[in-house]
């Protein structure tokens, strides 16, 4: 694969395919349901596709990701005067490509390999459209991410409450392309107040989605025994937010 298809449908496995239909019932408007804040669909990308599509992101994006890291700041223990008053704000560490501006080296390198089209193709939003089960905005965001071994990020919410059209909600759908020599990795995500839940997000060629926003957090990338030199879990995000939220905001001003 020297590029990604021009559709995203053209990336699917049959599975995916159904669910672009509207045919999994399961699935068909999940994160329109309150209590569905997540959703990960395995198997969700051709297996073929998927690998070629790793294989594509670590040969081409590679050489443009830039570090994220924003570690646990000391104070938070040196600076604590009461007990279990501890506080944490994001931490993280990951590496990314911001696919926000035109003209950028990270933008000219995804677009060569078809990675902006597709993911402004009508059945990329098409697929997030059945999930979220109500229309998006017009406008979306698209970013990369890259975890390494012990790659992570702490607890966090995603929620953008000084940004008007973000503040009431959104969703972030990742597609995953873990390489083979990702052994494991995990979002844990609250429910009911409680990080209870996990989901496995080391996906050779998978789907997850996220109605945000709610507390979660991804464990540390763990590498297979000797396999760390392909140890790298490629993630395409998409983020959209909810059509008709400019004029639910006027109103709720008014
Ligand atoms: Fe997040």
């Amino acid at each position: 694969m020297k590029r990604f298809p021009a559709e995203f449908a053209d990336l699917l496995s049959a599975k995916g395919r159904r669910i672009l239909a509207g045919r999994d019932a399961g699935l068909r408007g999940a994160l329109a349901d309150p209590a569905h804040s997540f959703v990960a669909i395995a198997n969700g990308i051709d297996p073929d596709a998927a690998k070629a599509a790793w294989r594509l992101l670590d040969s081409s994006l590679s050489p443009y990701l830039t570090a994220l890291a924003q570690p646990i700041p000391p104070e938070s223990i040196t600076g604590q005067t009461r007990n279990y008053q501890e506080r944490l704000r994001k931490t993280v560490r990951t590496r990314t490509a911001y696919l926000e501006r035109r003209g950028t080296k990270a933008w000219r390198a995804a677009e060569r390999i078809g990675l902006v089209a597709m993911t402004g193709s009508a059945s990329f939003r098409r697929f997030v459209e059945i999930l979220a089960g109500r229309p998006l905005a017009a406008d979306y965001g698209r970013q990369v991410l890259c975890y390494g071994p012990g790659d992570y990020a702490g607890p966090h919410t995603d929620h953008h409450p000084e940004d008007a059209r973000a503040a009431g909600g959104y969703i972030d759908v990742h597609v995953t392309f873990a390489g083979p020599g990702v052994a494991r990795q995990y979002l844990v995500y609250a429910r009911d107040g409680h990080f209870s839940e996990d989901a496995d997000v080391a996906l050779a060629g998978g789907i997850t989605a996220y109605r945000l926003p709610f507390w979660h957090y991804t464990t540390p990338l763990v590498a297979k025994p000797g396999r760390a030199d392909v140890a790298r879990r490629w993630v395409v995000l998409g983020t959209f937010l909810y059509a008709g939220r400019e004029t639910t905001k006027e109103r709720g001003r008014g």
